[in-house]
């Protein structure tokens, strides 16, 4: 079981480079399912939900050749419609085959992904969506067997806007006969990333981006070129770590569209950002940040994967704040951990009550989910002594080398 073990060294000060996006690289994968024809796909990120989304791929016959951060996917060969338990299990993404395998083969037996730890991560919307297209769905011995001949266009309102349900409905539109309109759809950069792909093999939409998109289903798709897009989350979480640590740190090749909410909040927190179209410097002159209240909600309003590292941050920061998450039922866990280490939170419900401490002491703490992961690492890098994360296979579900990463802006940080 991987520990990482950080002695809080004072503030974070260099340049890092962000890595393809996790959670843009999941659907880009999938949808190479929607074609027979080849797909070159650069900047994928070497994190392990892509490892493992890739061998499940590669189990139903899809050809996989990876070179450094590109791979070419072929799914000519594709001779399984079956995403078994034990893959799906581990990455919960795999939902994400559903829409493809249907459309592309007419049937797909996709386990349940059942819960995690941040919540039950139900897929209703996924199953609704897909029947509105006229797909059979039905649940047996915890697969989703769905079967459609041929989807047909249909108009369909999610009621919550879900990002990969949108993504897979949008995927199975793609190929369906007619028309779809999809309603309150999630407006991630994810999205209009995927729809700029399924453009490029010939799919033809509108309005992706919008809670409103239009899908003029076609029979074929092509194989294209796409580059994933950067991580708005890793760029964030370094940002966030750079805060915490009184740091000054430039953040390269990412986007700075992608995550303006989070800015803002760094920025009522008391540091100084400059950006470029692929770059953003965070400075705090060596300050303590103040306290600021975020509340989670679909983009682009405060992103629910950037709550746990704002927790840190207001932990060691000037004042008192709340930290609302509003999008899942069990993100908290890593406040107990926090408290291990000094931090002074208070739960109420959906509400965490956060009085500031000066400093944190370092302590033996263990991450329970990916982003609890990068809470922890921050309160260490700004703790007095040392910290050892436990079960930190959490962290490389999501993130690139982030202990390398670290190291190279003077973080004291070796994994064990
Ligand atoms: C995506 O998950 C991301 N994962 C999550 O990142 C992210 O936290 C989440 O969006 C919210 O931004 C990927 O993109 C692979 P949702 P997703 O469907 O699509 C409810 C990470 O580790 N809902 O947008 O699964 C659900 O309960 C992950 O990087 C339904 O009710 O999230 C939740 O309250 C964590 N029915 C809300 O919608 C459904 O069928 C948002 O969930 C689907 C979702």
């Amino acid at each position: 079981m991987d520990k990482i073990i950080i002695s809080g060294n004072g503030p974070l000060c260099g340049e890092v480079r962000v890595a393809g996006a996790k959670n843009a690289a999941l659907p880009i994968i999938a949808a190479s399912l929607l074609t027979p024809e080849p797909m070159k796909i650069g900047n994928i990120p070497g994190v392990r939900d892509i490892s493992t989304i890739l061998k499940l791929m590669e189990l139903l016959g899809a050809r996989v050749e990876r070179d450094g951060t590109g791979l070419v996917i072929d799914c000519g060969e594709v001779n399984s419609v079956q995403a078994p338990y034990e893959m799906v299990k581990t990455i919960r993404a795999s939902i994400l085959l559903l829409g493809p395998l249907l459309a592309r083969f007419g049937e797909a037996d996709v386990s349940l992904p059942g819960g995690c730890a941040i919540g039950t991560r139900p897929v209703n919307e996924h199953i609704s969506g897909l029947e509105a297209l006229g797909a059979e769905v039905s649940i047996e011995g915890g697969y989703i067997k769905a079967r459609a001949k041929r989807l047909r266009g249909a108009s369909y309102t999610f009621d919550v806007p879900s990002v990969t349900a949108t993504e897979n409905l949008l995927m199975a539109a793609a190929l369906a006969d007619g028309i779809t309109t999809l309603e309150n759809c999630a407006l991630e950069p994810e999205i209009p990333d995927l729809a700029q792909l399924l453009c490029a093999m010939g799919a033809k939409i509108r309005g992706a981006g919008t809670s409103s998109i239009r899908i003029e289903g076609v029979n074929t798709l092509q194989g294209t070129i796409h580059h994933v897009p950067p991580d708005r989350i890793e760029t964030g979480t370094f940002l966030t770590a750079a805060a915490a640590t009184r740091g000054d740190i430039i953040v390269q090749d990412t986007k700075p569209e992608f995550l303006q909410h989070v800015l803002g909040k760094l920025e009522q927190a008391g540091c100084l950002l400059q950006q470029g179209n692929d770059w953003i410097r965070l400075s705090t002159g060596g300050k303590r940040c103040r306290a600021v209240n975020v509340t989670t909600a679909p983009y682009p309003a405060f992103p629910t994967d950037m709550q746990a590292q704002f927790m840190a941050l207001n932990s060691l920061a000037e004042g008192s704040a709340t930290v609302v998450e509003n999008i899942f039922e069990n993100r908290f866990m890593h406040v107990a951990e926090l408290q291990r280490m000094g931090a002074d939170v208070e739960l109420q419900g959906h509400t965490a009550i956060v009085h500031g401490q000066a400093r944190l002491q370092g302590a033996p703490v263990m991450a329970t989910d990916l982003r609890a992961s990068a809470c922890l690492i921050i309160a260490a890098l700004a703790a007095e002594g040392e910290t050892t994360i436990d079960r930190v296979y959490h962290l490389d579900r999501g993130y690139t080398n982030i202990d390398t990463k670290l190291a190279d802006m003077g973080a004291v940080i070796r994994r064990e």
